[in-house]
């Protein structure tokens, strides 16, 4: 069966391919096919037509027809990882995103080229999220969800600071997640290596003080999600100028002191407080033990908890295995990309949010 036959069983309508078919033509023009739909789904979306979009090229049938439409248009892109990290990529992509295009991943994973990374499309199931969250019906629309992500840093002096390895990416994939659920979603992110995802509101801070600041202005919201990698202390007075070697030799004394407790602030709160409180715990043993004494002790709803143990590669890696902590009891989930982690996680949110 030609692709093309396929495509028509599939979709039970005559698919449409080239720009000049006299016989298309009479029966429908590209201009009308434009505008016949009230959305047009661009999957997948290669590099050369997000290029050809953002560049406002017209030279066959789907370039000329997301030219003329005048309706909403969502691309969910798919390619090779270094195209979709190439600089024309990005340039393309910010271009079609200021223009009011909307998008649906990529995700992280194995791709047909055998290479990993983030250029895989988003999974049919998603993209359909994606499409009923631009008609108002996605499963977080009108709801606001606030995340923290990344690492924090704290200063010792101008040029050092104290950090830790979190890369940002599970805070990253979670935001994409309530975004394509259709969640307006406020994004608080330390110094994270993975970039915020689009079409979220982000605010990016340094310190835990900053993002303890940064939350208590972004409230309310429905649903706070911390999977921040907040450092506990902080140097307790920072130098103005950078601390110089001594000629002995003697290490500079700092003295810290604890961070505010974000989650525990807000999961505490009297009055305002979030409908669900979502924590993380990374630990390296005894995972549920001290999730479950984690809940209680901040007081959230949920604990997301996983073993970053070295040898699990999680800490900077695209997969967890995360196990979810609620009142209810431990539920541990198989090995899943950080992605996939966080669909399952805006699906369960949404739910809880939905049962109230
Ligand atoms: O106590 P611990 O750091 O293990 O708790 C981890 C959880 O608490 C994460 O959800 C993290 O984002 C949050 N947290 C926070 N503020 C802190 C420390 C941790 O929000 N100062």
């Amino acid at each position: 069966m030609s692709r093309q036959a396929s495509a028509a069983a599939l979709a039970a309508q005559k698919p449409y391919t080239d720009l000049f078919d006299l016989t298309d033509e009479a029966e429908m023009g590209h201009i009308e096919l434009s505008r016949a739909a009230d959305l047009v789904v661009v999957a997948p979306a290669t590099a050369n037509l997000m290029a050809k979009m953002a560049g406002g090229h017209a030279d066959d049938l789907a370039s000329t027809l997301l030219m003329a439409t005048d309706k909403p248009v969502l691309i969910a892109p798919a390619m090779n990882v270094r195209m979709w990290e190439h600089p024309a990529t990005k340039r393309n992509l910010a271009q079609l995103l200021a223009d009011g295009i909307r998008t649906v991943g990529p995700n992280d994973g194995g791709m047909a080229c055998g290479e990993f990374g983030p250029g895989r499309m988003a999974e049919p199931d998603e993209i359909i999220h994606a499409i009923a969250a631009q008609f108002g019906q996605g499963a977080l629309t009108g709801r606001h969800i606030l995340i923290t992500s990344g690492p924090t840093h704290e200063p010792i002096d101008p040029v050092r600071y104290i950090a830790n390895r979190s890369s940002g990416a599970q805070g990253a994939a979670m935001a994409m997640a309530c975004r394509d659920l259709g969640a307006t979603v406020t994004f608080i992110t330390g110094p994270a290596t993975v970039p915020p995802p689009h079409g979220v509101d982000v605010i990016k801070v340094e310190t835990a003080a900053q993002m303890a600041q940064a939350v208590t202005e972004a409230l309310p919201a429905d649903a706070a999600i911390f999977a921040a990698a907040v450092a506990d202390w902080r140097v307790d007075q920072s130098a103005a100028q950078k601390i110089k070697k001594t000629a002995d030799g003697a290490p500079p004394a700092l003295s810290f002191v604890e961070n505010p407790d974000i989650l525990a602030k807000v999961a505490q709160m009297k009055a305002g407080r979030p409908a669900l409180v979502v924590g993380f715990a990374a630990e390296t043993e005894n995972l549920v033990d001290h999730a479950r004494a984690k809940l209680a002790r901040k007081g959230c709803d949920w604990i997301v908890a996983n073993d970053v143990s070295p040898e699990t590669c999680i800490m900077g890696g695209a997969h967890n295995a995360v196990t979810l902590v609620t009142k209810d009891g431990a539920d541990a989930w198989p090995r899943l990309s950080k992605h996939e982690t966080a669909t399952r996680l805006a699906a369960r949110l949404a739910e809880a949010l939905e049962r109230g």
